[in-house]
């Protein structure tokens, strides 16, 4: 049996249907993270849990500290006291215990704790990933829509990234579940194609059938802006990380990642941009990440 984390989100809900669609047995965590009674219920007989939940869309310090690490660590002591085998943790590429950006320290932290427990683990270190429901191309596109007949680039647009498709990373953590050669590994993963911020915001407005004059406010403008405009939104569209992220953080490793360990080649961006041909693109804004309308309805129900 296989207990995920974050099975809600973005990429949970791809992974929940991988494994499912594999006929492996696994269940998502329901609770909070911190929650260590509930971790140690939902542990039993459980043999290893893939650790997605993380704070990174709501982009606060504190929020990232509470449940990227202490989570992370109350994950582990609950695998530990309820003899789970393994350990899966999805990160970041770049992450550090030492890095300055948050998003990237907490998840060196998250890793550490993984890493230096007595568990066998494996640490996926992901690019940017993109996908129907992702707060990547959607909100680049969605603030393009509001910003005519202006797409607003943060830095130069010359940082490199390899965007990896949410259904490839699924596959990739299914098939790290049955692979025992990937034991006590840290891998690097992210798509084939490496791209500069200003060639995927170009592959989004087409995607999307938007034209638009491209242009890079002085970065001292835009965090002005992002501050005055999403520094107090609950789920903002854009976090600081993910400005400096697009600006400022190659979010690159080797370009055959993929195919060098899982043996695949993953799809490349232009291939799955249909869903920015959705109606309403530009409300998807001020969207609830989906994981959040389910938990309303439940809550309703
Ligand atoms: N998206 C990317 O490009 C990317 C790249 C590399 C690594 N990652 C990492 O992959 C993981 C999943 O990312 P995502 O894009 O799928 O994010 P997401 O859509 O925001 O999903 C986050 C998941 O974590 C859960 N969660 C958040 N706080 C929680 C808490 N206190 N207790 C229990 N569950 C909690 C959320 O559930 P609720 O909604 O119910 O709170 C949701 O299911 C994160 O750790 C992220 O850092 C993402």
């Amino acid at each position: 049996m296989i207990v995920v984390t974050g099975a809600t989100g973005f990429i949970g809900r791809s992974v929940m249907r991988q494994l499912n669609g594999r006929g492996i047995a696994a269940r998502p965590y329901i609770g909070r993270i911190n929650d260590a009674a509930a971790l140690r219920d939902q542990l039993a007989d459980v043999e290893t849990v893939i650790h997605l939940a993380g704070a990174e869309t709501r982009g606060r310090k504190q929020l990232l500290h509470q449940v990227d690490v202490l989570g992370t660590e109350q994950v582990v002591k609950s695998a530990q006291f309820r003899n789970v085998q393994r350990i899966i943790l999805l990160s970041r590429l770049n992450a550090n215990p030492n890095a300055l950006f948050t998003v990237l320290r907490v998840k060196g932290r998250a890793e550490q704790l993984v890493s230096q427990s007595n568990l066998d683990y494996t640490i996926i270190r992901s690019a940017t990933v993109f996908g129907h429901d992702d707060r990547f191309t959607n909100m680049i596109a969605a603030l393009a829509k509001w910003t005519w007949p202006f797409a607003w680039i943060p830095g130069h647009g010359t940082n490199p990234m390899q965007p990896l498709w949410v259904e490839d990373l699924a596959r990739i953590l299914a098939d790290t579940v049955t692979r025992t050669d990937l034991d006590k590994r840290t891998i690097e993963v992210a798509g084939e194609e490496r791209l500069r911020y200003e060639d995927i915001l170009q592959q989004v407005l087409t995607a999307s059938g938007m034209q638009r004059l491209a242009i890079r406010p002085r970065p001292q403008i835009v965090r002005t802006i992002h501050s005055l405009l999403f520094n107090w939104w609950y789920y903002p569209p854009v976090t600081r990380f993910e400005l400096s992220l697009y600006s400022a953080i190659p979010d690159v490793t080797q370009v055959d990642s993929v195919r060098s360990t899982f043996g695949f080649h993953p799809q490349r961006l232009g291939q799955n941009l249909a869903h920015l041909r959705r109606r309403r693109l530009r409300w998807y804004l001020f969207a609830l990440p989906p994981s959040r309308y389910e938990a309303r309805r439940r809550h309703k129900a």
